[in-house]
């Protein structure tokens, strides 16, 4: 190969043309801020047709370029219009934040910046370093607490279980492997917790049976007393206890734990207290709920998301450590080639690969400091109440209705009920009918709720994280659900 001919011509992924691509840029912006200005007049949801998903999946591997203009309109055919629907007032499935406006600006910037907030002197670093100041200012932490902005609550989880098995074997599950320690160590957490909890110790080689899922009280919060014998009967059987995962809104009905119990077993017992609050730890900005999360900030460790009520986009999870040198004990590493210099680019604060899985990293923490500080803190809870206050007026809706069984009272932002026909029908006809129903609001894009099965019963579950709600959505939610319940009751007879 000629190298001196190759470099006659040497390319770049710029554009030839700047201008085109403003454009084009300020097209896309437009036409997103026109589908989120009018997106209560669309529907929830669209099912992708057979040729959109045909266009997407068939196409060959593109070799040669082509304008993005173009590659716009394959977007704006194939994607747009099947949107999941998480943006739309009228979706309350699983728990997805809504996303909001500033985001599309601040997600501009990320990839305009794109640093990678891993290490070195450079602005995305303090960025990074002001956000989690403010998350544990937020969320009660002590100012020398460490932090890390994750993917989501099923990493920070990952990440908080790590830490704390490190802190309990000493370092020598780090050093030497689970073979070297010899014992079984264990998780408790309720029946109620998410599944990425079994998943993490699934990933940390611990072995899914290491987590003892705990019953629940009548309330689905986790039996305190049917815990401390679980932690007896281990010790008794040579297992070894070391951290508890107390849940702040549990993914079924948003129950909370008994945190000040837990709290006291966790010191009585020498284990960690994490608590997973990946949507619930923000209800502590609402009056109503205050009260009830002020123990949170007795945990080891906290993991959430803001990306689910604080509208931010998907990526964006947080865990904070109380103990900032357990923190870095658990992932701190020294290659040669990642030395912090004195001066110049690779100096800089404490590198974040000491606190971390990842090594490389996105500018999670940009779209977080903008949102706090375009929205503040005290709007922020607004919403939270708001949604609070929303997710009550439903269950009371659901009560007046004679046609409607609220399944769980609502103590936070779930609301779980069923149809139930005045003509006798069986659980099982019951199930498949409140089914049908889930599916049907889904596809005559009325709304986009999820199920959740409580004793048996299948619920159309609402996860209320919406800041574009109203409560007029809900009383138009009883309606759709009324109206389609009855007309294919006759079918699950
Ligand atoms: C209580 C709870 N924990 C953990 C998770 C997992 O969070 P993520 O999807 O951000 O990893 C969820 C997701 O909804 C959840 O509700």
């Amino acid at each position: 190969m000629n190298y001196k001919e190759l470099l006659k011509y040497e390319k770049s992924f710029d554009p030839k043309d700047w201008d085109e691509m403003e454009d084009l840029a300020h097209k896309m912006v437009k036409d997103m801020f026109a589908l989120l200005k009018d997106i209560r007049n669309q529907p929830v949801w669209t099912q992708p047709t057979d040729d959109s998903k045909g266009a997407i999946l068939g196409e060959a591997l593109p070799i040669e370029p082509k304008n993005l203009n173009k590659v716009y309109q394959d977007i704006k055919e194939n994607l747009t219009p099947y949107y999941k629907g998480n943006i739309h007032p009228k979706f309350w499935s699983w728990v997805q934040g809504t996303g909001t406006v500033s985001s599309i600006l601040s997600e501009i910037l990320v990839a305009g910046l794109n640093p990678d907030v891993c290490t070195g002197d450079h602005g995305a670093m303090y960025i990074e370093k002001q956000v989690i100041d403010w998350l544990k200012k937020m969320m009660g932490f002590p100012n020398n607490a460490s932090g890390i902005l994750v993917s989501g609550t099923s990493t920070a989880n990952l990440t908080a279980l790590l830490i704390a098995r490190d802190k309990a074997t000493n370092q020598v599950v780090r050093k030497q492997g689970m073979l070297e320690y010899n014992s079984r160590l264990i998780i408790y957490t309720s029946t109620e917790a998410h599944s990425c909890v079994i998943k993490a110790a699934d990933i940390m080689g611990l072995g899914i049976n290491s987590v003892t899922l705990v019953d629940t009280t009548s309330e689905f919060q986790i039996d305190v007393q049917k815990l401390e014998q679980a932690i007896i009967e281990d010790r008794k059987k040579g297992n070894v206890p070391f951290c508890i995962v107390a849940n702040v809104g549990t993914v079924n009905t948003g129950a909370i734990d008994p945190l000040d119990e837990i709290s006291k077993i966790c010191k009585r017992e020498g284990l960690w207290m994490h608590v997973d609050g990946a949507f619930g730890a923000f209800a502590k900005f609402a009056p109503s709920h205050k009260k009830m999360l002020k123990s949170m900030n007795a945990a080891d460790s906290l993991a959430f998301d803001t990306h689910k009520w604080m509208s931010l986009p998907f990526g964006t999870g947080c865990l904070l450590v109380k103990n900032k040198h357990h923190h870095r004990n658990a992932f701190a590493i020294q290659p040669d080639y990642l030395q912090v210099h004195a001066r110049g680019l690779a100096s800089g604060p404490d590198p974040i690969f000491n606190y971390s899985i990842e090594m490389t990293r996105g500018f999670r923490a940009l779209k977080i400091w903008m949102m706090l500080k375009e929205q503040g803190l005290n709007k922020i809870g607004e919403i939270v109440q708001q949604n609070i206050a929303q997710s009550y007026y439903l269950g009371e809706l659901v009560d007046d209705e004679e046609l409607l069984e609220l399944v769980t009272p609502v103590t936070m932002n779930i609301v779980c009920f069923r149809f139930v026909p005045q003509e006798k029908m069986s659980e099982e006809g019951l199930n498949k009918l409140n089914r049908e129903i889930v599916v049907e609001l889904q596809e005559f894009g009325c709304a986009v709720t999820s199920h959740v099965y409580i004793e048996n019963k299948y619920c159309i579950r609402i996860a209320n994280v919406n800041h574009r709600t109203v409560k007029e959505d809900f009383e138009d939610l009883v309606k759709d659900v009324i109206r389609i319940g009855n007309t294919t009751k006759n079918i699950f007879k």
